[in-house]
């Protein structure tokens, strides 16, 4: 019996972030002989179809490995402005939290450039853009208001807030200008909670209910890593739920 083995859990940690570091090294390794990063995705799924145990099989791990990878979410641009700088970043981490009043929470990591304008001005913007710029939002993940003005760089148009000194993002098909109300420390993450004090969003894209609709444009979505997707438009389907409860 290996070491590790006896260990236990201890061992099936060992275990585990060995895999972890296979599977990175060879996922480097693969990029390196010049494999896109969509291909490595794709090879990883024929891999795991081929491996028919796998297709059914429920793993539990100890821990929560990249859980955050597990959903896909709705990558959202925050935007901030502060001692006359404007600044902007990717942000998938964040919820709807109340109706009456409307708040927001987003999941800031302090390290932050956004984080540092988001307390000196007691607000921030919410920016949702479509799949046709992802790029976009991989660049305002991908770099830092502290060494780059990314407005500039990345040749950013801005339509003027109505309430707040946020920048609002002209490509986005729904922008939020809203105040802090609170903050509070979680892990290695803040937790920024605000008031939505305005809504900005493109009429022609939302049907009478403000429901997005999918023959005007494509909302983008995050898988987690560096994979994009969108929402299919054939795939919509309408299910009441008042029918289907009833069972
Ligand atoms: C799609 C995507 C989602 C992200 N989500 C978050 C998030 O929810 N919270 C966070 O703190 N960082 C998140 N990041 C990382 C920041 O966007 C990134 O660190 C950025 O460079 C910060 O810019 P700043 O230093 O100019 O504020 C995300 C990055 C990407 C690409």
């Amino acid at each position: 019996m290996r070491q590790d083995e006896e260990q236990g859990l201890a061992g099936d940690e060992t275990r585990q972030e060995r895999r972890e570091q296979r599977k990175r090294r060879k996922r480097e390794k693969m990029l390196q002989h010049g494999k896109s990063l969509f291909r490595v995705y794709k090879d990883a799924v024929l891999k795991r179809l081929r491996k028919k145990e796998d297709k059914m099989a429920k793993r539990h791990n100890e821990g929560a490995g990249n859980f955050y990878h597990h959903n896909p979410r709705v990558p959202t641009i925050v935007t901030a402005h502060a001692e006359g700088r404007d600044n902007a970043m990717a942000a998938s981490w964040h919820a709807s939290i109340s109706m009456r009043p409307p708040l927001i929470g987003v999941s800031i990591s302090p390290k932050r450039f956004t984080y540092q304008l988001i307390l000196e001005s007691g607000e921030f913007g919410i920016n949702f853009l479509p799949a046709e710029k992802a790029e976009l939002i991989a660049a305002l993940g991908g770099s830092k208001g502290s060494e780059v003005d990314k407005f500039q760089k990345f040749g950013i148009k801005k339509v003027k807030p109505l309430k707040t000194s946020v920048p609002i993002l002209e490509d986005a098909y729904a922008a939020y200008e809203c105040k802090v109300i609170d903050h509070r420390t979680y892990g290695d993450h803040e937790w920024v909670v605000g008031e939505i004090l305005v809504t900005h969003f493109d009429e022609g894209v939302f049907t009478d209910e403000e429901i997005l609709d999918l023959e005007r444009v494509a909302p983008s979505l995050y898988l987690g890593a560096d994979f994009y997707v969108t929402a299919a438009k054939d795939s919509l389907r309408l299910l009441d739920r008042k029918a289907y409860g009833k069972g």
